[in-house]
């Protein structure tokens, strides 16, 4: 038997209609808050994500699906299924000339993303995220606007209690140093260092600052070097942008947490970062991630646009809502003439009822039982029924039975 490859999964019927309502309530909340849904290939040029996403990241290092398409040079034609959507839209955006368009633009999507990772709860090969990304808006109120769009979302799908941890990456020349002095601490350690922060201690120095690797975890715990993770090293102008984040949080009345140790897995952010967590999902505990990304517009040939973001992991989001049940259809015909029972369900249907009769015609017993399991009603049409032009309708929940004019249905 073939079966569905590793880290992947089949959205099955039993469970669609929750999927229905997550994908449905977004759309509400992005049309309300003026985003435009933007629709972009699932896979891109590699150049893309690593340029993008960063080649000093693990999902760009170890979770690509990279493919050389036609046999032909694969340094021109190699192309990667997105990992994330930000980079995509970044292209987009530059391709079709958006920075004409008055800024902010605001934009959301909804769609696959796919990451060669070790499966497990939580994590999949291939996800789906939810996202919106806002372009041209340099004030905090941008980010946060975001971070109450993961929350109100997060409210309006009925999950209570989830808390935005926030930081602040400083931008590119106040977190320089910042690197520098991590690097120094961190010398002294460097051989008690995991594998994966030995080289992200040469390639990306803060990444090492979210390991889970337990003997990091402890180096990181130590006095002297916890100091300097814990340092203020912000500059004024970074400080002042975050600073009016937390107060505009205030305002809306956004739980928050700040979270020194808060880096993210993208090398495009600068300045605010967020994540939202919840305790019940385990070990992948991220619902939603965002943030700044002042830099990358620019570094993938557009002109400089500040840029703020997040994206929702829907998978995890479904493990933390109450899930719908599929409702039971408003009438099943019951009938041993096709030709009645198709065309009674054609009428019952354009009425805007939802309808179905069996196909296989079965005794009228056992097309009883199977209405009893999924339908509220039975319509029953029998030689009586045809001859006095009457419809036997059978409350399926009390087992009243009434007689109705066919045009009173
Ligand atoms: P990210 O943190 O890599 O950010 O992913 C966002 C969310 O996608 C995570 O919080 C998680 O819920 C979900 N997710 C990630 N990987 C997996 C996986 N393997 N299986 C299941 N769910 C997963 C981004 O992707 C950025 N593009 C977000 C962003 C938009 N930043 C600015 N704009």
């Amino acid at each position: 038997m073939i079966k569905a490859q590793r880290g992947t999964k089949d959205i099955l019927p039993g469970d669609i209609l929750t999927w229905q309502k997550i994908e449905k309530t977004a759309r509400e909340l992005f049309q309300n808050a003026n985003y435009k849904e933007i629709r972009t290939p699932i896979f891109e040029s590699t150049e893309l994500f690593a340029r993008g996403v960063g080649d000093s990241t693990d999902i760009v290092n170890k979770e690509m699906y990279t493919f050389s398409v036609g046999g032909q040079n694969k340094d021109e034609s190699s192309i990667t299924l997105r990992p994330e959507n930000t980079a995509g839209v970044v292209r987009a955006y530059i391709e079709h000339g958006f920075n004409r368009l008055s800024a902010p633009v605001k934009l959301w999507y909804f769609g696959p993303m796919f990451r060669y990772e070790r499966p497990q709860k939580g994590r999949q090969r291939q996800f789906h995220q939810i996202g919106a990304e806002m372009f041209g808006a340099e004030s905090p109120s941008a980010d946060a606007e975001m971070i109450a769009l993961v929350s109100k979302f997060l409210n309006k799908i009925g999950i209570e209690g989830l808390v935005a941890e926030i930081n602040s990456l400083g931008c590119p020349k106040c977190r320089g140093e910042y690197k520098e002095r991590i690097k120094e601490t961190l010398k002294p350690y460097l051989d008690r260092l995991c594998d994966d922060c030995k080289v992200r201690y040469e390639k990306n120095p803060l990444r090492m600052l979210d390991c889970k690797n337990e003997d990091c975890i402890r180096i990181f715990e130590d006095e002297e070097v916890k100091k300097v993770i814990l340092a203020d090293f912000i500059c004024e102008e970074c400080r002042e942008h975050y600073n009016d984040v937390k107060k505009y949080l205030d305002i809306l009345n956004i739980k928050y947490q700040e979270n020194k140790m808060l880096v993210r897995g993208l090398d495009y952010y600068t300045k605010t970062v967020f994540e939202i967590k919840s305790s019940v999902l385990g070990s992948q505990s991220a619902v939603a991630g965002g943030g700044r990304y002042d830099g990358l517009v620019e570094m993938l040939g557009g002109e400089k646009t500040p840029a703020v973001g997040f994206a929702l992991g829907v998978e995890r989001l479904f493990e933390l809502v109450e899930h719908i049940e599929q409702s039971k259809l408003d009438y099943f015909v019951v009938s041993n003439m096709q030709d009645k029972a198709l065309e009674t369900v054609q009428m019952l249907r354009d009425k805007g009822y939802s309808a179905d009769f069996d196909f296989q015609n079965r005794k009228f017993s056992k097309q009883l039982e199977k209405a009893g399991k999924i339908a509220k009603r039975a319509v029953i049409i029998g030689e009586d029924e045809v001859t006095g032009g009457y419809y036997t309708v059978k409350n399926l929940e009390t087992g009243e039975q009434t007689k109705l004019q066919k045009s009173s249905l």
